[in-house]
Formats: structure tokens, C-alpha cells, sequence
């Protein structure tokens, strides 16, 4: 029997994938803030111009009734408060999914609940809010999913193999993640600070020198936490998702002129906080981690 998945992060990601998962035939449950006593709510998906109107069932954060499959779709700095506004309705059998950009968050979410079987993913699909529980969804992309030391998929992974174009098991997911975690530092705060598009770091020769020297520096902290071959395709890597994604904002560049907090903590600040560990300088990512706080600051 398909797991029944609760998707707690109504937002862009988290409605893409619970209309995703639903139409694969799994029971998908929003979990929100407030559902107004609603039991369920009827969710907007626009795609090259066409509208899907699907009704999923929805549940307040707070009721009751155990959670067997969770997916935590909120931003980085949400994970916590999220997950402890649901805790009464986990336990030990629970899965939860990360679907969050940064690094971290899985960590602190074990030490938070010791009993939770935790999984990790990133996408690439792209989606934005129209309002609330109606999105866009703007590129398909592929999603990749895993457990740190489990080679072998989940039980449950099959369903999600079924329900996405491009969703494939990483046996090695923490190296999928930080390779994500990488690209974000250099393209994020860059595009952010310089209030451009992500083609703009190819065309424009001042930012491409300065994307080489953040590869340089994210390199060597990749080389001394272990991440060797990341470090190697570094900027190769950079430069095609540079090229692919040239005519897009980034989501800090979204977040910065929607006067939003951003997620440089979990990006470029655990960057640093390995660096830290590892005894490496990171000078360019520290100073671009500065300017975007600062940036925030004045909003
Ligand atoms: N959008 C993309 O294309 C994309 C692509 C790849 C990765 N990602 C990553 O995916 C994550 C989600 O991004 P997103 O764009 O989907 O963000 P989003 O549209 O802002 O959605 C986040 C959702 O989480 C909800 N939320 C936060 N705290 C909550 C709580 N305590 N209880 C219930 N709901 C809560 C928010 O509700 P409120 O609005 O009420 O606060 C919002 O609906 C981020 O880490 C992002 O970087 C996004």
C-alpha cells in the first residue's frame, strides 16, 4: 500500500510535490498553520499556461492522528519550528524528508529527535507561489534522494520514482548535497549582491573572476572536509549551471528584492562553519556572507 505522505511547507516545492505524490496514487496531506477547520483545500498548479485544480485533504499543524511519512518542504530557517509544531504526531516509525536547501538541518534535526529515520533530497525542479496554494511551476528538473550510508532505496522510494519525471536514489547523498551546497555559495550570494541574473556571472568578465575565485576557495574547504571530488568539477560545474539557468533569478536574488530572509545561513554560513573545523581561510565567502546579512538588515 503507497505510504500516506504528510507535506509540511505548503509552499512552491512543498505543493508541487503533494500534487505530484497525489496523482502517483498516494494519500497527501498538507499540513498548515491553520486549516481553518477545512478538511481539505483545493491546490492551483500552472504550467506552460494550463491550470490543474487538485483537491488535497489538509490538516492544522497542531491536531492530532500520527504521521507516518513526513516531507518537510518549509525554508531552511522554518525546519525547526516546523518540525516541533508537529512532534506530538511523530515517532519512531516516522520517515521524515528533507526537501530544504543548505546543509545542517538533518543534523540538528537527529540530535533534536534521536528515534526519527531521517532522509535527505535536493531538486532542481523550479516553482514559485502565486498566492497561497497556488503555484507555478516554471522547470522540471530532477529530484535526488538518500541516506546517508544506505546504498539501497527506502521501501517508499518506489512511489516517488512513480510520481516524479526524475527522481533517482543517491547512495551518496551527502556528496550530491554538498556539490548543491557549493554552486549555491558561489551563484546565490553573488547574483543577490549584484542584483543580477545568473547568465550575468558569464557575460560580465569582473564577476566571472570572482566566480573563479570563490571555486578556488570553496575548492580547497571541499578538499579538506573530504568532499575531494567535488572540489575537483567545481567550477566546471558552476560554469554549466551558470549557462542552463542563465536567464533565471536565483532564490536569494528573489528573496533580497522581495525583501525576504534569505538562507545564507544554511548555505554560505555552513560553508563556513566547516571551514572553521577544517582550519581553511574562506575570506571571499566571509565577506559575501557579511553583505548579504547586511543587505537584510537594511530592509
Ligand atoms: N521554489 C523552488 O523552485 C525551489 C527549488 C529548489 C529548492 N528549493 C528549496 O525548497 C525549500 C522550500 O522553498 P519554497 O520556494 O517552496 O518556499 P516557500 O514557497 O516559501 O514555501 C515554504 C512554505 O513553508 C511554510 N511554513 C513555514 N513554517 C511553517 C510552519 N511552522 N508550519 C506550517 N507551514 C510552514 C510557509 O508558510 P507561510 O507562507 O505561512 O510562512 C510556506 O508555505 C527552500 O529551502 C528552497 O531553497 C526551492
Amino acid at each position: 500500500m503507497a505510504a500516506h505522505w504528510h507535506v509540511l511547507g505548503a509552499g512552491a516545492i512543498g505543493c508541487l510535490f503533494a500534487t505530484a505524490l497525489h496523482r502517483s496514487g498516494c494519500t497527501t496531506t498538507l499540513l498548515l498553520r491553520d486549516s481553518a477547520s477545512k478538511s481539505t483545500s483545493s491546490v492551483l498548479v500552472q504550467r506552460s499556461g494550463a491550470i490543474t485544480e487538485i483537491q488535497l485533504p489538509v490538516s492544522a499543524t497542531g491536531d492530532n492522528g500520527p504521521i507516518t511519512h513526513l516531507l518537510v518542504t518549509t525554508k531552511a530557517y522554518d525546519v525547526r519550528g516546523a518540525v516541533a509544531a508537529v512532534a506530538h504526531r511523530l515517532n519512531s516509525d516516522t520517515r521524515l524528508l528533507l526537501l530544504v536547501n543548505g546543509m545542517g538541518l538533518a543534523e540538528a534535526l537527529r540530535e533534536d529527535y534521536p528515534t526519527l529515520d531521517i532522509y535527505c533530497g535536493t531538486t532542481t525542479e523550479g516553482a514559485y507561489r502565486i498566492a497561497p496554494l497556488h503555484i507555478r511551476h516554471a522547470g522540471t528538473g530532477q529530484t535526488r534522494i538518500g541516506k546517508p550510508g544506505q546504498t539501497e532505496p527506502a521501501p517508499w522510494f518506489r512511489q516517488w520514482s512513480r510520481a516524479l519525471d526524475s527522481c533517482v536514489w543517491d547512495a551518496n547523498i551527502e556528496r550530491a548535497l554538498w556539490l548543491k551546497l557549493a554552486i549555491n555559495c558561489v551563484i546565490n550570494p553573488l547574483t543577490a549582491i549584484h542584483d543580477c541574473h545568473n547568465g550575468d556571472l558569464a557575460r560580465r568578465p569582473e564577476l566571472t573572476m570572482e566566480v573563479g575565485r570563490l571555486c578556488d576557495e570553496i575548492a580547497a574547504i571541499s578538499n579538506a572536509a573530504g568532499y575531494v571530488n567535488a572540489a575537483a568539477d567545481l567550477e566546471q560545474a558552476v560554469t554549466g549551471v551558470i549557462a542552463d539557468t542563465a536567464n533565471n533569478r536565483s532564490s536569494m536574488l528573489q528573496d533580497v528584492q522581495g525583501g525576504r530572509r534569505t538562507e545564507i545561513d544554511y548555505i554560505t554560513g555552513y560553508l563556513l562553519a566547516v571551514a572553521g573545523r577544517c582550519g581553511i581561510a574562506a575570506p571571499r565567502n566571509k565577506s559575501l556572507f557579511e553583505r548579504v546579512h547586511n543587505i537584510e538588515l537594511n530592509y
